[in-house]
């Protein structure tokens, strides 16, 4: 059974096409990273009109990649949220009226699922259930029971800031360009992660909630002074940079790799899934191997897995409907925020 899954959730017009929910034919992902790093961010209305340019030539080297023409698809599937709304829409709505056209059954996709479902499928054949889903993403921290896909407790999340997003912003502190998590990980490479004492936040009575924002102003102090703010000049020098971003990285990093490992104790847990863009980062996936005193099977995303990407999509999607036997609706609807049920 052949899927083609679409991903426009944020800044990557993704395609996919994936047989029987894991092998993947193509991945097809543009990146609009150099549209948006001169604003230091994500700016909507440019991703949405980039979205509209791109994905149809993204869905056709998809197929071509693939070796595979429209008629042979089984099956369509696209990221329904979360997301940016008007993105959402863009993928979400070319998906239906492809399904529409074609006559070929649809499934909307929560694409913080797809990012455990990623990891997933890269070990189709290795991962047990129950397992905890670590999802590190740059608008989601969060801890999960999967009891298996689509049967799922939230047992903790980030109260303010996802763990990409504290990457991003005190990358854009260090001034150094967007996204900023691949750059504080080359940074604090050479940096020592012990200079300097940062804690991240303790949530009261909900020992696997997270909380990255003091962190992150504590490393603002630290740059800048107490009591400066986003636009106060920097007061350490260059050399200090590499320091500070171990440091952080190290504080951030390790109070994900306790936590899940302490949750995964509790809840019994057989292996361990980590998804989203920061499971990318090879200095967490060290401090997992090395603190997993468990011996617990943990499970990551291969690179291009890891990132938005239009495979995972397509793999869950496939999933699911292999589960339900039965089309969406077509008037199923974009959705900014998702909750884990
Ligand atoms: O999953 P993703 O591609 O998009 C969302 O769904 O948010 O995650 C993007 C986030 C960004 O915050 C980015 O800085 C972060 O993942 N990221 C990293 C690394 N690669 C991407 N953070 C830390 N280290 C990395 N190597
Ligand atoms: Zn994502």
């Amino acid at each position: 059974m052949f899927t083609l899954g679409i991903e426009t959730t944020c800044d990557e017009t993704a395609a996919s096409i994936v047989e029987d929910g894991y092998i993947i034919h193509s991945n097809v992902i543009a990146s609009q990273i150099n549209l948006h790093d001169v604003y230091g961010g994500v700016v909507p209305e440019l991703a949405c009109r980039r979205h509209i340019d791109t994905l149809i030539p993204v869905i056709k080297t998809a197929l071509n990649e693939a070796k595979i023409s429209l008629n042979e698809i089984d099956l369509i599937a696209a990221a329904k949220g979360p997301g940016l709304i008007g993105a959402l829409l863009i993928g979400l709505t070319s998906a239906k009226t492809l399904a529409l056209a074609l006559n070929k059954p649809f499934i909307g996709v929560n694409h913080v699922e797809a990012h455990l479902f990623a990891s997933y499928m890269s070990h189709i054949k290795e991962v047990t259930f129950p397992a905890l889903g670590v999802v590190v993403s740059g608008g989601h921290t969060s801890l999960v029971i999967i009891k298996t896909f689509g049967d799922y407790q939230l047992i903790g999340q980030t109260t303010d800031d996802a763990v990409g997003e504290a990457f991003d912003k005190v990358a854009a502190q260090l001034h150094l360009p967007y996204p900023g998590g691949p750059q504080i990980e080359r940074l604090a490479k050479d940096g020592n992660y012990k200079r300097y004492p940062f804690k991240a936040g303790v949530v009261k009575e909900r020992p696997f909630d997270f909380s990255f924002s003091g962190l992150k102003t504590n490393v603002m102090y630290t740059l800048k002074g107490q009591g400066a703010n986003k636009n106060s000049p920097l007061l350490i020098a260059e050399e200090d940079k590499k320091d500070i971003a171990a440091s952080f990285q190290h504080t951030a990093l390790m109070d994900i790799v306790q936590k899940a490992l302490k949750a995964a104790k509790k809840y019994n847990c057989l292996s361990i899934l980590v998804g989203g863009g920061v499971s990318n980062n090879l200095y967490l996936r060290e401090l997992f191997k090395k603190e997993n005193k468990l011996n617990i099977s943990i499970f990551f995303p291969s690179a291009l897995m890891s990132q938005d990407n239009a495979a995972m999509i397509a793999g869950l999607g496939s999933y699911i409907y292999s589960k339900k036997q039965k089309s969406d609706s077509l008037e199923e609807e974009a959705m900014t925020r998702i909750p884990f049920s």
